[in-house]
């Protein structure tokens, strides 16, 4: 089918996540399939399939793979929140990824350079251009949107002190860190399925990373469904 004509997957980890969307949208059908609802809806004049996958990257590669098998999306979004690891970021500042990287794979002892998953070469997976050209031209008030670097993996940041936060970014330039990303953009790189992730500083994975993140949850969540609305309309 024409790609126009697909529904755009839209992935959130977590209920404050997805939920702009499910109020605002119009309630096609609702399938469920172990545990995980996925919503048919009808969203700024496309139609979505909006999906809550859980937290971390086995429950977003599981939910998106499905996903992408029942509904055959034309594109998948992935909305949330993120720590900053860009020192320019603000709290409630938008990252699209241009690429995504899962920062916590590391076979280094045999040889391959962090990140890369082993034997495959795949390491830095790159987002749709025009995704990334659409919701780049959201204009948010108060806070900026831009476009770098997303690290993936199993473990909230909370410290600026470790080795671990200097490879992430002073080796891997990452502009905000996060737990599902990697994952979904290796399985719609897999599937040739365009993609991007949109995410809000929600705080600086840094001491105060755990109190900002449950402070600053619903505007971050916000501000990512505002750049994911701007691009649905525009797409
Ligand atoms: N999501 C939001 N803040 C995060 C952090 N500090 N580390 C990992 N994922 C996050």
């Amino acid at each position: 089918m024409d790609r126009q004509k697909r529904a755009i997957g839209i992935i959130g980890s977590m209920d404050v996540e997805i939920s702009h969307y499910l109020k605002n949208s119009e309630l096609k059908r609702e399938t469920s399939w172990n545990g995980i609802t996925f919503y048919e809806t009808g969203l700024f004049g496309k139609k979505t399939v909006v999906v809550k996958s859980g937290v971390g990257k086995v429950f977003a590669a599981m939910v998106c793979e499905r996903l992408i098998d029942e509904f055959d999306p034309g594109a998948v979004v992935f909305t949330g929140v993120a720590g900053a690891l860009n020192r320019e970021l603000d709290i409630g500042d938008v990252v699209l990824s241009r690429v995504c990287i899962q920062y916590d794979l590391d076979a280094e002892a045999l040889g391959f350079p962090r990140g890369e998953i082993p034997y495959t070469h795949l390491r830095e997976f790159k987002a749709d251009e025009a995704l990334i050209d659409i919701a780049g031209r959201t204009k948010l008030e108060g806070n900026k949107v831009i476009t770098g670097t997303i690290l993936t993996g199993d473990q909230f940041m909370t410290t600026k002190e470790t080795n671990e936060h200097k490879y992430l970014t002073e080796e891997l330039h990452g502009d905000a860190i996060e737990m599902e990303g990697g994952s979904i953009a290796q399985v719609c790189t897999l599937n040739k399925i365009p993609f991007i992730i949109v995410r809000t500083v929600s705080d600086r994975a840094d001491g105060t990373a755990a109190a900002d993140f449950n402070k600053f949850l619903p505007l971050a969540a916000r501000n990512s469904f505002d750049v994911v609305k701007n691009l649905l309309l525009n797409y």
